[in-house]
């Protein structure tokens, strides 16, 4: 009998630690082995794309040659998958929508790839009025913009911000006054406005390099130098104009460096706002994830480079405003079509700290 009792109690145990298991969010011993193995393709280049939009086009390329012996890997809610371009090692992962998902994606290929360096692409907003639906930027900056310190009605330019004294904000990088954006009222008394002004800043990071818990500023975030030097040798690929024989965009697109992205958990389809953020940024493409694994990166050592194409005026107000769903898919390809270019570029040295990339930062 006693048997029995035990037997019952062993099974008990059992069933508790599974449950205990399943209800945390560790990785399993089994998971760091498959882990393990993944990594001896590796070093990768580390592919970070927001949507399945961007990430099917690559998947059918003929470039992009899966992993026979590991496709792919799910951990944790996201799908890591291994193949190789043009004979360079990739694992691609789709991040979903926004900063939190690009920043927790990428930091979770870091933590548990080996992974030399992030090339991220997809489709964005265009602040440059100089550049067209198609066209695809390679900036060599980033900044989010939706980390703001919202001022109170009554204060201006010369009060300082809440807790500013304390150096958790700043009036380093400008405002934007609500007030500005009156409609119909050209008397500043009259436009007065309640939501007064919010002031942009800069997130605090926690470098590798620095010591934890002792935080560290970044707006601008630079793209790895080298890769950014890379890129140069894609300026002048062409690309298509068409959609089929009859409806094409004025010009062939183009692969343009330029010096500034803007990130934020906004999507932005409004002009004013746009030209603000062209105005006091230089923002060309705007969208919703490349600051984040930007920061991430850069908090992690890591190079990368973002590749974008332009998919429309984020607000409207070209002759092209009310066809970019005809041009969309014309825009994700060309991000993919470049991405496909320069991954092999890179080379295939071991690890990008070898050449110089440290320096990077
Ligand atoms: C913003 O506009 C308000 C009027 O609505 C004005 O009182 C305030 O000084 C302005 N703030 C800045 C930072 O210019
Ligand atoms: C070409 O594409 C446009 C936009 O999708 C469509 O309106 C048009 O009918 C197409 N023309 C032909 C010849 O397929």
């Amino acid at each position: 009998m006693g048997g029995v009792r035990q037997q019952l109690m062993a099974a008990v145990l059992v069933a508790v630690a599974l449950m205990a298991t399943a209800a945390e969010g560790y990785i399993t011993q089994k998971t760091w082995g498959a882990i393990r193995r993944a990594n001896r393709a590796g070093p990768f280049v580390g592919l970070v794309v927001p949507n399945t939009y961007e990430m099917v086009p690559v998947l059918e390329s003929p470039s992009f040659v899966a992993s026979k012996s590991i496709p792919n890997m799910d951990i944790q809610g996201r799908r890591f998958r291994f193949g190789t371009i043009e004979g360079q090692s990739v694992v691609m992962v789709m991040t979903g929508l926004s900063m939190l998902n690009a920043g927790l994606t990428t930091q979770m290929l870091l933590s548990l790839f080996r992974v030399k360096g992030i090339v991220h692409w997809g489709i964005a907003g265009n602040a440059n009025e100089d550049l067209q639906i198609g066209d695809v930027t390679i900036p060599e900056y980033w900044a989010h913009v939706s980390l703001w310190n919202w001022q109170r009605f009554g204060d201006g330019k010369d009060n300082e911000l809440s807790l500013e004294a304390a150096g958790d904000y700043t009036r380093e990088y400008g405002f934007l006054n609500f007030s500005d954006y009156t409609v119909g009222q050209s008397n500043p008394a009259l436009s007065a406005n309640q939501l007064n002004s919010i002031w942009y800043q800069p997130e605090e990071i926690f470098p590798k390099s620095g010591e934890p818990e002792e935080r560290q500023h970044a707006f601008w975030v630079p793209a790895s130098k080298r890769y950014y030097e890379l890129a140069k040798k894609l300026e002048g690929m062409e690309l298509p104009a068409c959609v089929n024989a009859t409806t094409c965009l004025p010009r062939a697109p183009r692969v343009t460096r330029v010096s500034k992205g803007c990130s934020a958990n906004v999507f932005l389809d409004n002009a004013e706002y746009r030209q603000f953020l062209r105005k006091q940024f230089g923002c060309t493409p705007v969208e919703m994830e490349s600051a984040a694994v930007a920061l991430v990166a850069h908090t992690q050592g890591v190079p990368f480079l973002t590749i974008r194409s332009l998919s429309d005026l984020a607000g409207g107000g070209s002759a092209l405003g009310n066809e970019a769903s005809t041009f969309l898919d014309i825009a994700a390809q060309n991000a993919v079509t470049v991405m496909l270019k320069f991954v092999p570029l890179l080379g295939k040295s071991g690890s990008e700290m070898d050449d110089g990339a440290a320096a990077d930062m």
